[in-house]
């Protein structure tokens, strides 16, 4: 058993922040076994005691929709809107995944990155190809962080190269399923078909029979872009929502499920992802970007559905899960302004999002509370706090100023995470 001691801040509940000054966690087999104030509830012979002295001990990020093969992509190429943005940026890049040099150079470099920035389990989107999409997960297995990777399918709308068979999606999925058949392993498969325009319905049905039989989760996109849902419309014209079409196809929280954006979703579409527990997942960045619009968080927290954050790359520019839960608040403050939605969404709010609701898609994964799994940050900031900050003020600092030099230990399943070789 190891007991750290240090500044613990964490939201077991949506509203507020849990502070304990000097608090003491308690891990033993990378579980958290206690949570104190005092060392005597805690102690036990054979502890070992690390003291973070005056850093900050938070949970580790999750960011739950990221797209690894996009990763050169970064910070560029923001002139266009979804779809033709596909077309003339993404697709292209993606296409170069079939060379597993050019993989293995991107995707080391991608996972050494989220490492930096604190994130210690990802939902992730690969290519098509499953030779690199087996090595991203790999590079996260070497790594020793939790990741959820999706071989992507898609059939339709799409260059030549990107394109597959439904039965070669099928066989590609199912090797993987078998070579990552452990559901209590960090890195695991997750069903991913791209979106509903880019997959034609026999591509969906097998991509929601792969999830029954295999008992794996799900990720895709919903209601992102006005264009893309009146495409939508028209491939799907018998569905009553783009929620509705994925559900029709058992991709819909028949197993675990995450969808990215929800910009547009109606209160139909709202109500089916309550019903199911389908996991939104917000990227304020990526909908900035792209001129996708703006979010109604508040609405899906109000209406009872399962919210969490994602970095988007590269229709994200921000890789820092801190930094997206700051373009979070401001794009809630402007749909406040704009549309009149309050209350407008707060600092443990989004801290939450990208910590513990984020984490439930893990297990226990994003809390510092008996049972959960031991995924931390430590935080020094002593470089910020030059004057007697609180530390709730010192975390929002941190949160809004501060950066991967201000992270000096990292844990996933209570093991330190050092530093991801970019080759070998
Ligand atoms: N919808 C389908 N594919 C993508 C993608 O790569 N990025 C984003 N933001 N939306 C998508
Ligand atoms: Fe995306």
């Amino acid at each position: 058993m190891k007991i750290y001691k240090g500044h613990l801040l964490f939201t077991p509940r949506r509203t507020a922040f849990e502070v304990i000054e000097n608090g003491y966690v308690a891990v033993k087999d990378g579980r958290i076994v206690g949570v104190s104030s005092r060392l005597s509830d805690l102690a036990n012979s054979n502890a070992e005691v690390v003291d973070l002295g005056d850093r900050l001990l938070i949970p580790a990020m999750c960011d739950m929709h990221v797209h690894a093969p996009q990763y050169r992509n970064q910070g560029m190429c923001m002139d266009l809107e979804l779809l033709t943005w596909l077309n003339a940026y993404t697709f292209p890049e993606e296409e170069k995944f079939a060379d597993m040099a050019y993989a293995e150079r991107i995707y080391r470099r991608f996972v050494r990155d989220l490492w930096r920035n604190g994130t210690m389990r990802a939902a992730v989107f690969a290519t098509i190809h499953a030779d690199s999409t087996r090595l991203l997960m790999h590079l996260f297995e070497a790594a020793g962080m939790g990741a959820m990777v999706g071989k992507v399918d898609m059939d339709r709308n799409c260059p030549e190269a990107l394109c597959e068979t439904v039965d070669e999606a099928v066989a590609a999925n199912e090797l993987l399923a078998a070579a990552f058949n452990d559901p209590e392993a960090l890195v695991r498969p997750i069903i991913t078909p791209r979106f509903i325009p880019s997959c034609t319905p026999a591509m969906l049905q097998a991509c929601g029979r792969l999830a029954r039989e295999y008992g794996l989760p799900v990720q895709s996109h919903l209601s992102e872009n006005r264009a893309e849902i009146a495409l939508v419309h028209e491939l799907e014209p018998q569905s009553e929502s783009y929620g509705d079409a994925y559900n029709r196809y058992g991709l819909f929280g028949q197993t675990p499920t995450l969808m990215a954006h929800c910009v547009y979703s109606s209160d139909e579409e709202i109500e089916l992802m309550r019903r199911n527990g389908v996991m939104a997942v917000h990227c304020p960045t990526s909908n900035l970007n792209i001129a996708s619009g703006m979010s109604p968080v508040r609405t899906l927290l109000d209406c009872g559905v399962r919210v969490s954050l994602g970095s988007d790359i590269s229709g994200g520019h921000d890789l820092s899960m801190f930094r997206v839960m700051v373009y979070a608040l401001q794009v809630s403050k402007m749909l406040s302004v704009t549309q009149g939605v309050q209350p407008q969404l707060t600092l443990p709010e989004v801290f939450w999002c990208a910590t513990k609701s984020a984490g439930s898609f893990f297990g226990q994964v994003g809390s510092f509370e008996p049972g959960y799994e031991f995924d931390a940050l430590v935080i020094d900031d002593s470089e910020l706090n030059f004057d007697h900050y609180t530390l709730l003020e010192r975390l929002e600092r941190f949160i809004y100023l501060g950066d991967d030099r201000h992270i000096v230990h990292r844990y996933c399943r209570g093991q330190e995470i050092a530093e991801p070789p970019l080759r070998f």
